[in-house]
C-alpha cells in the first residue's frame, strides 16, 4: 500500500482506481488551490510516494526538497509548464501528463471559439437579453463564414491535428501550418501546406489557432510585430496557454483593428485578465474550460491514476515527460 495525496477534489474515476487497488488517497480539504507552503506542508504530513497535482500548483524543487520520498507527480493535464522539469529529473521524480484523452475535448473548445467569435455569437446574446432586438435588419451583427477560408495552425500535435480536421472535413478550410516538425502524412491527407516560420502563417491565415506547449522558445510567441502581421480580417483562438500570446498587445491589436477579433480559453496571468480586455466586445473569453468536459474530465483522472499504478509497480508509466 502505498499513500497517495492528490491536490485538490477532482472527478472521482482516478482516485477510485487507485483505492481499488490497494492504496491509501487523501484528497486536499481546500476548496481551491494549495499555496506552495500549503502544499509543503500537505506532503509533510505523511510519507506520500505519489502526487497527483493540477496545471494550477506551482511545483519546484523546494517542494522535492521537502517530500523526499515522493517517486512520481502525475498532472492532471496535458501541459506541464507548471512544473520543473529539470528539478524533477534532478530528483529523480517521474512527471507524468494526460495526452490524447483531452484531445477532442480542447479541438472542439476551440471550434467553439472560433465559430462562436465569427458568428458573434456572444455580442448576439448580450444584445438579445438586453431587449435591444427591434426586428429583423440586413446589417445587424455581420459575422464571416469558415467556410472555404485559410486555417492556420500553430503547433501541430493532437490537438492541433484534431482543429485541423475539423477545419478540413467540416468546413472545407484550406490548412497551413507551422511546427517545429514537418508532418508530410498529414500534409498529404489534408492538402495542408507546411510554412517553416510562424510568421508564413500569420500573414496568410484568416484564422489562427495555437496549440504550442509553453516553453522558453514559445512564450510570447504572438507578439506586437507579429499581431502586426495578420490579415486585419483575421481571427486569433489560443486555447494552449496565455503566456504564449503577449495578452496587452493583443489588447491594443483588438482595440485598434490590427485584427478583426479573438477568442481565448487562456490568460497570460490567470486568473487575472489584461486591463481593458473583458471590456472588448471584439473577444470572447471562456476560463480555461477547453478540456472540461464530463468524460473528458473523468478519462484524465483514470489516466492520472493509471500512470501513478504504474509507477508505484515499479513499470514505466505510460504518459511519462521527457
Ligand atoms: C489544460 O490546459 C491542460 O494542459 O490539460
Ligand atoms: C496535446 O495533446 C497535443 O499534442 O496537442
Amino acid at each position: 500500500m502505498a499513500r497517495i495525496f492528490v491536490t485538490r477534489k477532482i472527478p472521482d474515476a482516478g482516485p477510485n482506481l487507485l483505492k481499488a487497488n490497494g492504496h491509501e488517497v487523501v484528497v486536499s480539504e481546500k476548496d481551491g488551490v494549495l499555496t506552495k507552503m500549503e502544499l509543503i506542508a500537505a506532503l509533510g504530513a505523511a510519507p506520500y510516494e505519489a502526487v497527483l497535482c493540477l496545471l494550477t500548483d506551482k511545483i519546484d524543487d523546494q517542494v522535492f526538497i521537502a517530500a523526499p520520498q515522493v517517486k512520481i507527480l502525475a498532472n492532471y493535464a496535458v501541459g506541464v509548464d507548471n512544473i520543473d522539469l529539470a528539478a524533477a529529473k534532478g530528483r529523480g521524480v517521474l512527471v507524468t501528463n494526460t495526452p490524447g484523452v483531452l484531445t477532442d475535448a480542447v479541438a472542439e473548445h476551440t471550434f467553439a471559439l472560433m465559430i462562436a467569435v465569427a458568428k458573434r455569437i456572444a455580442e448576439a446574446d448580450r444584445y438579445t437579453r438586453a431587449g435591444e432586438y427591434q426586428g429583423w435588419a440586413p446589417l445587424l451583427l455581420l459575422g464571416v463564414n469558415l467556410t472555404g477560408k485559410t486555417l492556420g495552425i500553430v503547433g501541430l500535435g493532437r490537438i492541433g491535428s484534431r482543429v485541423a480536421h475539423f477545419g478540413g472535413r467540416g468546413f472545407g478550410m484550406k490548412i497551413i501550418y507551422y511546427d517545429v516538425a514537418r508532418n508530410e502524412p498529414f500534409e498529404k491527407e489534408y492538402g495542408a501546406v507546411y510554412c517553416s516560420k510562424v510568421d508564413d502563417v500569420l500573414w496568410q491565415a484568416d484564422f489562427v489557432s495555437i496549440h504550442v506547449p509553453l516553453l522558453d522558445s514559445t512564450r510570447r510567441l504572438i507578439n506586437k510585430e507579429r499581431l502586426a502581421l495578420m490579415k486585419p480580417t483575421a481571427i486569433l483562438v489560443n486555447t494552449s496557454r496565455g503566456p504564449v500570446v503577449d495578452e496587452m498587445a493583443l489588447v491594443a491589436a483588438l482595440k485598434n483593428g490590427t485584427i478583426r477579433a479573438a477568442g481565448l480559453d487562456v490568460f497570460e496571468n490567470e486568473p487575472k485578465l489584461a486591463p481593458g480586455l473583458a471590456a472588448l466586445d471584439n473577444v470572447i473569453l471562456t476560463p480555461h474550460t477547453a478540456s472540461a468536459t464530463e468524460e473528458t474530465r473523468q478519462a484524465m483522472s483514470r489516466l492520472a491514476a493509471e500512470n501513478i499504478l504504474a509507477a508505484l509497480e515499479g513499470k514505466p508509466p505510460p504518459n511519462l515527460v521527457k
